[in-house]
């Protein structure tokens, strides 16, 4: 079996878990401050803010920024539900943009025509780890004063024009889901930003809003990292460029094999892609994936639907935005995992080449 995602823990992490258990502080410790100083260092912002999930960071930076009832955010029709549920626990309303089934990121062109009156932010997710175009987004965020709200959710590492994500927008947040190229091996996420008191907010309003013993400034929540998590998270991080490199190797490996059977990702000249997944779009995807499954190869569908064809968002289930369809309908996950191995992608390659040539 070739699993999608091949998880592989080293020595090191167990060592960072034996020395918290040890050390008897399991919250708001030592390395959930380091993890933070270290993280947000790596980004290259000022500030970092652990926390329990990617979902639970965006909740904060929503409750933070004071988006509710009546604003609209504007989101891409292509991406997990976790990029948009948020904003509906809010009482605001999400406004679904085209994307570029390209690179399965926003289209900025919809995106201006999207923008109205009550629009407050816009979410660009840097999905399957290539970057948004970011400097035609700014502008748009600029010109009618909306909050730039990064999902690096599956981009730890990605750049655009050599920044790296997660630096360029007002605030973003990252997840460290077990799958992901940088994980804690559990939930875990991470709020960064250069804005002292939007940071200072969110880390009051991750922990109930306690400001002392018993004070409260903002009603909160629990919404933390435990020092178990940010411990193995420093490890991690250490590892994060050469695994990144590692991915893109594969990527390039799939690339010459698959040649023009498939429709290979696409990584712009301003772009460095960190293949978070490889999605292909594919003639009969249905039937390739299931040919794929039976012969033991873990390959998933990210996603069937665009995300505005989920009754529970509550949204205009008749929406059909061009891109987003398309994306649905073609795109299949390979497995990638820096822990595959070159001969594992050939044989993939080669098995979906027989596949066409039956
Ligand atoms: C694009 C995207 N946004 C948000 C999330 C939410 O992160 P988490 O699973 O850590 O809550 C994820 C990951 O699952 C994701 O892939």
């Amino acid at each position: 079996m070739i699993p999608l995602v091949r998880i592989v823990i080293e020595e090191d992490v167990k060592k960072a878990v034996e020395k918290v258990l040890d050390s008897g502080i399991f919250v708001l410790g030592e390395e959930t401050k380091r993890f933070e100083e270290e993280f947000s260092r790596y980004i290259g912002v000022r500030y970092g803010v652990a926390t329990s999930s990617g979902t639970t960071s965006l909740f904060l930076i929503l409750k933070a920024l004071n988006i509710g009832d009546g604003d609209e955010v504007l989101v891409p029709g292509y991406t997990f539900i976790a990029s948009i549920s948020p904003i509906l626990h809010f009482g605001a309303k999400p406004v679904f943009v085209d994307i570029d089934p390209e690179t399965y990121t926003l289209d900025i062109d919809d995106l201006r025509r999207k923008v109205g009156e009550k629009t407050k932010a816009v979410i660009p997710v840097h999905l399957f780890g290539h970057s948004v175009d970011m400097d035609p987004l700014l502008e748009v965020a600029r010109k009618h004063g909306l909050y730039v709200i990064e999902d690096a959710a599956e981009a730890h590492g990605g750049e655009y024009k050599g920044k790296r994500l997660g630096s360029i927008g007002d605030v973003s947040f990252f997840s460290f889901y077990p799958s992901k190229n940088m994980s804690v091996y559990g939930d875990g996420g991470m709020v960064v930003t250069n804005d002292p008191d939007l940071a200072e907010k969110v880390r009051l309003l991750r922990h109930h809003g306690q400001v002392g013993r018993d004070e409260y400034r903002y009603l909160g929540y629990n919404m933390k990292m435990s020092e178990i998590h940010a411990a193995i998270g420093r490890v991690e991080l250490k590892k994060l460029d050469k695994r990144n490199k590692v991915r893109r190797r594969l990527a390039g490996v799939y690339r010459e094999e698959l040649g023009e059977t498939v429709d290979n990702p696409v990584e712009r000249e301003w772009a460095y892609h960190v293949y978070h997944l490889y999605v292909i779009k594919a003639r009969s995807r249905d039937k390739l994936y299931n040919y794929l499954l039976e012969r033991d190869i873990g390959c998933a569908i990210h996603y069937r639907k665009p995300a505005y064809r989920h009754r529970i968002l509550g949204v205009n289930t008749n929406l059909k935005l061009k891109g987003s369809e398309y994306a649905a309908e073609k795109s299949l996950s390979l497995p990638m995992s820096p822990y595959l191995e070159e001969e594992e992608i050939s044989y993939i390659a080669g098995e979906i080449k027989k596949f066409y040539s039956a």
